[in-house]
C-alpha cells in the first residue's frame, strides 16, 4: 500500500473522523474508507463506481484527461508500435519486459497449450449453429473448468500459473472454433509453426480443401488490435472477474463471467453495435440525421464508438487503431470502403459539433476496431469474441494480482436501501 502521511477530516453529526489519504505513484489521490461505517456508522453512496478506488494495481495506468494509458508504465502507443501481443501478455503478467531467453519460453509455453481437450469439441456442437459466438464462449470457457481440473486449485502458485497459461492461449483457439461452427465449417486445428495472431487467423479463416498463406501485414494487423485491447484498469468486465475471483472461484468460471459482462454493448459489444450503426447510417448525407438523434435526449440512441466512462480526451488506442485501418484497407485494396468514409466523416462532424466537445466525447477503441476486422473477413458477431480474446490476458493479470494479496477479502458491496422498513405479513383473506 502506498503511504498515508495525508488525512481528510470528515464531519459526521458530532463525530469527527480522520480518513487516511493514500498518495499513489500516478493519478488522484485516493480517500481510505475502510473504516467509516465502523467508526462512522455511515455508507459511501456511489453507482457505477465514478469515484471508487475498489483496489490497489500495479498493472494499468489511464489518465482520461490526457488521453494516456500505461502498461507497467509503457505507453501503449509504444507498445503497439514496437511490441508484440505475447510480449505485452508477459509484461502484464509478470511485471517487466522479458529477456529474449524469456519471451521465447513464454511464447513455447503458450505454443504448446493451443490445442484444446478433444472432448471439447462435442460441447461446441451442443449450441445451435446460429449462437452468438459469445454466449459459446461464455459456455465453453466457463466449461474448461470441468476439463482442467488439474489447474482450478487457485492457492497453489503452480495452478495458477498453468492456469494463465491455458486460458490465454485456448482463447484464440475457442473463438476461432466459435466461428468456425456458426458458419458450418470444420474446426481447424492450431499449428506449432505459427505466431500467436498467425494462429488465429489461419484457424478462422483456412479450409481442409487448400493451404491457407497468412498475410503477414494482416497478422500484424490483428496481433496489434489484441494488444490495444490487453486490458484497462478496472472496467466493467475487470471488475467482474475481480469480484468474482474475490469468492475464490476457479479462474476458468472467473473469466467466463469477464467474458459475459463484456458482451454488453456499452461495453465490448460497442464495436459490434458501431459497425452496426455505421451501417445504418449508410451514406455521409445522413451523418447530421444520426448526431442530432445521438444528442436528443428524449431518444436512447447513441453513437457507438463515441464516449468513455474514463477517456474525456481521444482515447489513445482509438488513434493507433485508426492507423492500422487505413495500412490494411489501402492493403486490401478498399481504402474507399463507404463504412470507413462514413467513419471519418461522422468523427469529424461528431469533434466538430459543442454537444461532443461540451460533454468530452471521443472515438474510444471500438470505433475503428470493427471496420478493420470487417475488412479482414470477420462477421460482425465476431468482434467482441475477438475483444474477449484480446482482454484474457489483462483479466487473468489482474486476478492473479488480488487472489496473490494476502489481504484479499470477498467483495461485498452495501446498498441505500429505500424499500418497506418493517411490516407483519397480512393474510391473503384479510388484504
Ligand atoms: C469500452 O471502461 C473501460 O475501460 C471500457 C473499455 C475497455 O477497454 O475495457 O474502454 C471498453 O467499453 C469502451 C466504451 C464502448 N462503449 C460505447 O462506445 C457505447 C457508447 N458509449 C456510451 O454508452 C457511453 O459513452 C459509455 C457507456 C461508454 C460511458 O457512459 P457514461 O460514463 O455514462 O458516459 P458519461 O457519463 O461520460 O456521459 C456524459 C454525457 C451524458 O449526457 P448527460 O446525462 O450529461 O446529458 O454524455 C452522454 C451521456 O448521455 N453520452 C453520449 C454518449 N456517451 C455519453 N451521448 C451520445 N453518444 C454517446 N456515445
Amino acid at each position: 500500500m502506498s503511504d498515508t502521511k495525508k488525512t481528510a477530516t470528515l464531519s459526521i453529526g458530532d463525530k469527527t473522523l480522520e480518513l487516511p489519504i493514500h498518495t499513489p505513484t500516478a493519478g488522484p489521490d485516493v480517500i481510505d474508507i475502510r473504516r467509516l461505517y465502523a467508526d462512522g456508522g455511515v455508507f459511501t453512496y456511489d453507482p457505477g463506481f465514478t469515484s471508487t478506488a475498489a483496489c490497489e494495481s500495479t498493472i494499468t495506468f489511464i489518465d482520461g484527461d490526457k488521453g494516456e494509458l500505461l502498461h507497467r508504465g509503457y505507453p501503449i502507443d509504444q507498445l503497439a508500435g514496437k511490441s508484440h501481443f505475447l510480449e505485452v501478455c508477459y509484461l502484464l503478467l509478470y511485471g517487466e519486459l522479458p529477456s529474449a531467453a524469456q519471451l521465447e519460453d513464454f511464447e513455447s509455453r503458450v505454443t504448446n497449450h493451443t490445442m484444446l481437450h478433444e472432448q471439447m469439441q462435442y460441447f461446441f456442437r451442443g449450441f445451435r449453429r446460429d449462437a452468438h459466438p459469445m454466449a459459446t464462449m461464455v459456455g465453453v470457457v466457463g466449461a474448461m473448468s470441468a476439463f482442467y481440473h488439474d489447474s482450478t486449485d487457485i492457492a497453489d502458485p503452480w495452478q495458477r500459473e498453468v492456469a494463465s497459461i491455458r486460458l490465454i492461449a485456448k482463447m484464440p483457439t475457442i473463438a476461432a472454433w466459435a466461428y468456425k461452427y456458426s458458419i458450418g465449417q470444420p474446426f481447424v486445428y492450431p499449428r506449432n509453426d505459427l505466431d500467436y495472431a498467425s494462429n488465429f487467423l489461419r484457424m478462422c479463416f483456412a479450409v481442409p480443401a487448400e493451404d491457407y498463406e497468412v498475410n503477414p501485414i494482416l497478422s500484424r494487423a490483428m496481433d496489434r488490435i489484441f494488444t490495444l485491447h490487453a486490458d484497462h484498469e478496472q472496467n466493467a468486465s475487470t471488475s467482474t472477474v475481480r469480484l468474482a475471483s474475490s469468492s475464490g472461484a476457479n479462474p476458468f468460471a472467473c473469466i467466463a463471467a469477464g467474458i459475459a459482462c463484456l458482451w454488453g454493448p456499452a461495453h465490448g459489444g460497442a464495436n459490434q453495435a458501431c459497425l452496426e450503426m455505421l451501417r445504418e447510417i449508410g451514406t455521409v448525407d445522413r451523418i447530421p440525421e444520426f448526431i442530432e438523434r445521438a444528442k436528443d435526449k428524449n431518444d436512447p440512441f447513441r453513437l457507438m464508438g463515441f464516449g468513455h466512462r474514463v477517456y474525456k480526451n481521444f482515447d489513445p488506442r482509438a488513434k493507433v487503431m485508426k492507423q492500422s485501418a487505413d495500412e490494411v484497407l489501402e492493403l486490401l485494396g478498399v481504402e474507399n470502403n463507404p463504412t470507413l468514409q462514413v467513419a471519418k466523416e461522422l468523427e469529424a462532424a461528431a469533434l466538430a459539433d459543442p454537444y461532443f466537445a461540451e460533454k468530452k466525447l471521443f472515438p474510444n477503441v471500438d470505433f475503428y476496431s470493427g471496420i478493420i476486422l470487417e475488412a479482414m473477413g470477420f462477421p460482425t458477431e465476431m468482434f467482441t469474441p475477438i475483444f474477449a480474446l484480446s482482454r484474457t490476458v489483462g483479466w487473468i493479470s489482474q486476478w492473479k494480482e488480488q487472489i496473490s494479496d494476502p489481504g484479499l477479502k470477498i467483495g461485498r458491496p452495501r446498498q441505500l436501501y429505500t424499500g418497506e422498513t418493517l411490516r407483519d405479513y397480512v393474510n391473503v383473506e384479510d388484504r
